[in-house]
């Protein structure tokens, strides 16, 4: 998987790409990529953005200068790119991701990311450029910088060799081992604590009953949320 992330504040994902999941995806091949768009701007400056047409608070990030750091990118015009690979701009009222869209995505060989800033993207980027706007929830963030490290962290982590243990990624909340439902419970020792006592059946050391109390427990979460 090749994700490249266009944003004004490459620096943030510094420490996101040392954290261990992250080095063991990219160690296992895959490659995650950070462009500077102020890098790539054709005006004097540095500048990137510009205020609303038609008045308002707030500045815009301009179409001509994120054209120019994805020509300089990937060297073509930047209205071909959604035929080659997935290019997605962070917005806050974009369609909302959940499991099977980080499913789908993880899937990719190649993404793309654009991260918005102050009062987002001129429309031109996301009808002519973005295939596709994507957002971690109805609410909104400052930039798309940490929307980005949330895609990449859940898709990153579905990769093989991400985790530690390949079952972590495959039996987990809104798994199809677990259809679809949260996670059961977990529990560790002490096996009593202020006496409270861990269900006996984990502690009973019987795989299969274990596997049915713990698909039960998940039903009963499903039904619950
Ligand atoms: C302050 S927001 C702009 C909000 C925009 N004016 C609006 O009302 O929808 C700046 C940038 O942060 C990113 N962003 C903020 N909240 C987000 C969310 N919930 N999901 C994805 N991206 C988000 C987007 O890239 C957005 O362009």
């Amino acid at each position: 998987m090749e994700i490249d992330v266009f944003t004004l504040f490459p620096e943030w994902f510094q420490w996101f790409s040392t954290q261990r999941h992250v080095t063991n995806a990219l160690a296992a091949g895959s490659r995650l990529k950070c462009v500077n768009i102020r890098d790539h701007t054709p005006l004097g400056a540095g500048q990137v953005d510009d205020t609303p047409f038609g008045g308002g608070a707030g500045m815009v990030l301009r179409v001509d200068v994120m054209e120019a750091a994805l020509r300089a990118r990937y060297g073509v015009d930047p209205i071909d790119l959604a035929r080659t690979r997935r290019v997605i701009a962070l917005a806050p009222a974009g369609r909302v991701l959940d499991e099977a869209y980080v499913a789908e995505l993880a899937a990719e060989p190649a993404l793309t990311l654009l991260c918005g800033r102050y009062e987002g993207f001129d429309e031109r980027i996301l009808e002519h450029f973005a295939g596709e706007t994507l957002s971690i929830g109805r609410y909104v963030l400052s930039g798309g910088e940490l929307p980005a490290m949330v895609l990449c962290d859940a898709v990153l982590r579905r990769l093989p060799g991400a985790l530690g243990h390949e079952r972590s990624a495959v039996e987990e909340s809104f798994s199809e081992d677990l259809e679809g439902n949260p996670e059961y419970p977990h529990y560790t020792r002490p096996a009593e604590h202020r006496g409270w006592r861990v269900p006996e059946v984990l502690l009973s050391g019987h795989h299969e009953r274990i596997r049915r109390w713990r698909l039960e427990r998940s039903r009963e979460r499903g039904a619950g949320a």
